[in-house]
């Protein structure tokens, strides 16, 4: 496709309503664990993003037929015959790999690429595979691909995970389910889209307790007990921050629907203590400000510590603070690309491997800038909504893999913004 750029224009504010979708980093798991029922499953709210496109391709390319009707995806895996999953799809979104534990599951095998790194880390799943190994899965690497097998089946095991690792916890819980016996996964990830993960899965017959905290434990069923199921994915909690953030740099007030405010205690714990004022409700928050931006420090870290998603976004609110904000990134190793760009729009900012210094200033000016990373992509964004002029954000295939409809939710709420063909620039 003729690659696009953003063009907004600054000094504007951003109010009004704006209904979030459903959660990227929920939905591309929902759909690897329909692999482990034989048949039609409906997962609802689904967002329209090309990562869930990427998905749909490699369950096809494993036999199943996935089709969509506006936020629902029928995924019917009655006649997937392929545990393989290749480098040409993994290579385009890593989270792929979350078909490694549900394949286990459903054929006691798999054979999946190995996933690269990208712009923000090594990205490695070494406690994917240690979590594995110990349910009684070996695996060898041939020219870049995982060859998993299990030669004495599946078997419940007693695993504490190094860190609380969101996709080693996704991948040790897929294949748990169908495993002989008890599994406890210590020191699990407590993000809010495993438990979305672990209720679908118990809507399939698996029986799971205690998602959402750091100790899940899974009594296996039969394969043959799992069957498909109908699914409402959860809101996304850092498409909601995002907007959030949108709303704080300018005033608001803008609520966001379709979130529970549970998802988020961090980042509306961080807005409130930089002068926002935040009001919740049962699946909307909304966020106001007459005070000038007060300057914060943020520690990312996993659920329910800071999102190291809304990093950037957060970033860019204490750019424009009253004073200087320490900002570490302790989840990913190289995670502040998003400053190099945004100090071209006049930050003032200071990198010291895991921290950044973050002095505020009265004003930044619009610039043509680049995407490195999802996350980065939307915030630069933001940035061009309160910058002075204009705001060219290229690269903008790294915003359509998370944020459906960007430019037009934002236009929505008031922005001056436009997507044009980079071809179409400069006449
Ligand atoms: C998920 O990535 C999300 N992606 C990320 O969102 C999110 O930032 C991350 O969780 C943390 O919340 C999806 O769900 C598709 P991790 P994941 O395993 O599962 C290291 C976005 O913008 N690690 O918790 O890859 C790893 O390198 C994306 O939507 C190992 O070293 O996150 C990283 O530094 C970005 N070995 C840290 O742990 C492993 O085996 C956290 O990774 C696994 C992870």
């Amino acid at each position: 496709m003729n690659q696009e750029v953003i063009i907004v224009r600054g000094n504007n504010t951003l109010a009004g309503d704006v209904q979030v979708a459903g959660a990227k980093n929920s939905a591309l798991k929902l759909m690897a664990a329909a692999l482990l029922g034989q048949g039609p499953s409906l997962l609802h709210n689904v967002p329209h993003i090309s990562d869930i496109d990427i998905m749909a391709e490699v369950l096809e390319r494993l036999g199943a037929t996935v089709s969509r009707e506006g936020h629902t995806l029928a995924i019917d895996t009655t006649n997937v015959d392929s545990c393989e999953t290749p480098y040409e799809l993994v290579s385009k979104m890593r989270a792929s790999i979350s078909v490694l534990g549900p394949l286990i599951g459903r054929f006691g095998e798999a054979r999946v690429a190995m996933p690269g790194g990208c712009q923000i880390g090594a990205r490695k799943i070494d406690m994917h595979l240690v979590g594995l190994e110990a349910l009684g899965v070996r695996f060898e690497v041939d020219h870049g691909v995982l060859h998993a097998t299990t030669p004495n089946g599946l078997k419940g095991a007693h695993v504490t995970l190094e860190f609380p690792s969101v996709g080693a916890t996704e991948n040790m819980l897929m294949a748990s389910v169908v495993a002989e016996g008890i599994t406890a996964i210590e020191n699990a990830a407590c993000e809010p889209e495993i438990e979305d993960l672990a209720n679908m899965l118990n809507a399939m017959g698996a029986k799971v307790a205690g998602a959402g905290t750091s100790l899940i434990e899974v009594e296996g069923v039969p394969l043959s007990a799992m069957h498909p199921c109908e699914h409402t994915t959860v809101g996304d909690r850092i498409e909601a921050g995002t907007f959030l953030v949108g709303g704080a740099l300018t005033g608001g007030p803008l609520t966001v629907h379709g979130v529970d405010p549970a998802f988020l205690p961090m980042a509306i714990m961080k807005l409130r203590a930089m002068g926002c004022d935040v009001e919740t409700g049962e699946d909307w928050v909304r966020v106001s400000r007459t005070e000038p931006l007060t300057s914060v420090d943020i520690q990312t870290l996993p659920h329910p510590g800071f999102p190291t998603d809304l990093q950037a976004q957060f970033m860019l609110l204490a750019a424009l603070a009253d004073d200087v904000s320490v900002i570490t990134e302790n989840v990913f190793e190289n995670r502040f690309m998003f400053a190099a760009e945004l100090m071209r729009m006049g930050a003032d900012i200071e990198l010291d491997d895991h921290h950044a210094l973050v002095r505020g200033v009265a004003q930044l000016e619009g610039a043509p800038v680049s995407s490195t990373d999802l996350r980065a992509g939307a915030a630069l964004v933001l940035a061009g909504i309160v910058a002075d002029g204009e705001t060219q954000v290229h690269h903008l295939e790294h915003i359509d893999r998370g944020y459906e409809d960007y430019a037009g939710k934002l236009a929505s709420l008031g922005a001056d913004i436009r997507r044009v063909a980079v071809s179409a620039l400069g006449n």
